[in-house]
């Protein structure tokens, strides 16, 4: 394993990339209630960047704080020119998805599918670090099922097990990848819908805290079906970080909880429900005299109080024939005034 040692700041927690949740709104949201975390873009194509409206896929806002930009690309020449052309955004590193079992990803021989292609991974890093001075990372399984690059017809390529992790990863070291975000589960890459893929096959996280014990100099981020402040804790004792995917819009408060990680006795302050609201307000307020769409600023307070007391009538509040650009203030201001006062301010 190429033993490159990164300078990077791997934050302890990151929100994952995720199609159509995370966001520019998404992302301010869990900025509010967590600064540490590093915030993932939507995966966006190196194609999409290449040949589309850069500030309309590209833009965020520097109120976001850290974000990760991640792309899917298929080869080295479009890799180097998305990452070129992204350079005058301020995204504070950029990922490459080695992750996604999706046929149109895996079809197009990006995402997970990669995997079964290590010399071509390696050039396609190689190619974003060459083209900019930012850390570089790549998020990958723990080993795919299914069909691969070199022959996507017909040869079912099964990369499962330790060892074939290790030789993946002996080539791709090669580019000095700055941080590893391994998903604890295998691609299916055929016969079962991304939506399956996330529960199975089991989740295997030995394998990714084996990585990080035998090659302690490389960075890595641990990711799935991570769901409370315990579980995350315990995996920060075994690797370098831990990556929050669904967890992040089914329960979203948890990533206030999370400020109290390394706190012993857990004392730390959450920023409360209702301050959350509070301080959302100003930021709806001007993304929709920008023309943002009302939904999308909406979706993201959807499970603000899931499990507590009042969380059915809370999205009743703001289900989607509710909300209108005229009246999503309203309902805010709205539900500081019924939920359950206990709730919203503890
Ligand atoms: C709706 C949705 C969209 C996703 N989109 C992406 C994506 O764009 N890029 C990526 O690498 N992974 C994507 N994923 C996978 C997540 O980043 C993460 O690896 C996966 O959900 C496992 O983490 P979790 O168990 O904490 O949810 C997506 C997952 C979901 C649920």
């Amino acid at each position: 394993m190429e033993k490159y040692i990164s300078n990077i700041k791997t934050p302890k927690i990151s929100i994952a990339p995720m199609v159509d949740k995370s966001h520019r709104h998404f992302r301010y949201f869990c900025r509010i209630m967590n600064k540490e975390a590093l915030l993932y873009s939507e995966m966006v194509t190196a194609q999409a960047i290449i040949n589309g409206d850069l500030d309309r896929i590209l833009y965020f806002r520097e109120d976001e704080g850290s974000v990760a930009l991640q792309i899917a690309a298929s080869n080295p020449e479009d890799a180097y020119k998305a990452v070129k052309l992204a350079e005058k955004y301020n995204y504070s590193e950029i990922n490459l998805n080695c992750g996604c079992p999706s046929d149109r990803v895996s079809g197009n021989l990006m995402g997970a599918a990669l995997m079964s292609d290590k010399n071509l991974v390696y050039e396609i890093l190689s190619a974003m670090k060459e083209a900019t001075s930012k850390p570089i990372t790549i998020k990958h399984r723990i080993g795919i099922d299914g069909t691969g690059v070199i022959d996507n017809k017909n040869n079912k390529i099964i990369m499962s097990g330790y060892e074939d992790l290790l030789d993946f990863l002996e080539t791709v070291s090669k580019a000095q990848p700055d941080r590893y975000t391994v998903h604890a589960r295998s691609a299916i890459l055929k016969g079962l819908s991304p939506k399956d893929n996330r529960e199975i096959p089991p989740l295997d996280y030995d394998i990714v805290y084996k990585l990080k014990q035998d090659f302690s100099y490389l960075n890595i981020e641990i990711n799935g079906g991570f769901k409370s402040l315990e579980s995350i804790e315990d995996a920060l004792t075994k690797v370098d970080g831990v990556m929050i995917g669904r967890a992040a819009y089914e329960d979203c408060y948890l990533l206030a909880n999370l400020n109290k990680i390394n706190n012993k006795n857990k004392s730390t302050e959450s920023i409360s429900r209702g301050e959350v609201i509070k301080k959302y307000i100003p930021y709806v307020i001007e993304e929709l005299e920008k023309g943002s769409n009302v939904h999308a600023l909406a979706a993201p307070l959807q499970s603000l109080f899931q499990g507590q007391k009042g969380s059915k009538k809370f999205k009743q509040l703001l289900s989607s024939s509710n909300v209108k650009p005229e009246t999503l203030i309203e309902i805010l201001n709205n539900i500081l005034e019924v939920m359950p006062p206990d709730i919203l301010w503890n």
